[in-house]
């Protein structure tokens, strides 16, 4: 049986063994899946003790995403636009690998799991904190037409931009194409990350130089929150923390299109604070991010064993249907 488990502090709430247990049943996989309560002062001393037990491999969680990217050497390209890891892996001899798989589990979830198309809507990403830097990089390759980053503190918004503006088509001067496309979503037959990033690192590239290959037609723009003002959004993602304290953050009431759709990167058992806005704003479709979280739990899956778990019904059974 291959040992895996999720790292983090607090860790008692986490939902992710009973995700990948359900995802062991479903496809027989041997392995075993369990907690660990990670140490602020070493997770560094955490992550070689798991290992030298034999561990495979490990979802790490708040606080402990930046320090994993920090930890390790051989990064994903999402990893490294993500400036966190979610998941490591332990290869054959020990050698760990740190990916993240937040990104693409939101995208799977509101474009696979609800159907909605990036391509040619406006986008609101609310946050520029971790988990808004965590969602840039696919939510941009998928092409939007426009997303906007706006942020209770403007210069960090506009300092994301700037960042993921190499992923900004006008800004583009390379060929056409969108390798980054296959690579985000991946083939169902190849570990998806693999070959470009193992590319990237090997050939010593800076890993802002190979993303030059996706070319979409969007822009990407950052603002205070009061550079909402008079835009309307097909779709707006909560990633900042206020939820936590049950508020939201301070955008204006109109700024939702017609048919527009409201995403919290928050989950709960009752609709979150965000959602609650966006049904008072009669959003066509109001999601949380449980869906997400499920997804890229999947992700970290198909990373570490090749096998691609069915996340229908485990969203359902978490959602209590
Ligand atoms: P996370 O990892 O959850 O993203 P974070 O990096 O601390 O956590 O980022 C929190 C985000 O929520 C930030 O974008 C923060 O805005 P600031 O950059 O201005 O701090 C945002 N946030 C937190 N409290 C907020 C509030 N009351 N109103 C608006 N935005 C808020």
């Amino acid at each position: 049986t291959d040992q895996y488990a999720v790292i983090g502090n607090p860790i008692a709430h986490s939902k992710s063994p009973a995700i990948h247990a359900a995802f062991a049943a479903q496809t027989g996989e041997p392995i075993e899946y369990g907690r660990i309560l990670g140490d602020p002062d070493d997770f560094a001393g955490d992550v070689r003790h798991f290992v030298a037990e034999g561990g495979r491999g490990l979802n790490v969680t708040v606080p402990f995403k930046t320090a994993a990217f920090e930890l390790l050497d051989d990064l994903s390209e999402q990893a490294q636009a993500a400036g966190a890891v979610n998941t490591l892996i332990v290869r054959d001899g020990g050698l760990l690998r740190g990916d993240n798989t937040d990104g693409v589990g939101l995208l799977r979830d509101l474009t696979e799991n609800h159907g909605f198309t990036l391509a040619g809507k406006r986008v609101l990403l609310l946050g520029a904190g971790g988990a808004a830097r965590g969602v840039l990089r696919p939510l941009l390759e998928a092409g939007p037409a426009e997303l906007l980053i706006a942020n209770r503190t403007a210069r960090k918004a506009e300092a994301l931009a700037a960042q993921f503006s190499h992923l900004d088509a006008s800004a583009t001067t390379s060929a056409p194409g969108n390798t980054l496309r296959r690579a985000a979503y991946g083939d169902d037959r190849q570990p998806r990350t693999s070959s470009t990033a193992a590319l990237s690192t090997e050939t010593g590239q800076r890993p802002d130089q190979s993303l030059g290959a996706c070319q979409k037609t969007h822009s990407v723009a950052g603002r205070g929150l009061d550079g909402i003002a008079g835009q309307r959004f097909d779709l707006i993602i909560n990633a900042t923390s206020t939820g936590l304290d049950d508020q939201v953050p301070a955008i204006p009431n109109d700024c939702l299109a017609r048919g527009g759709w409201v995403y919290d990167l928050l989950y709960a058992d009752e609709p979150t604070p965000f959602c609650r806005w966006g049904q008072a704003r009669d959003a066509a479709r109001v999601l949380d991010g449980l869906g997400m979280l499920v997804e890229q739990a999947a992700e970290s899956f198909w990373l570490w064993r090749g096998l691609r778990p069915q996340t229908a019904p485990v969203i359902a059974r978490l959602r209590g249907g």
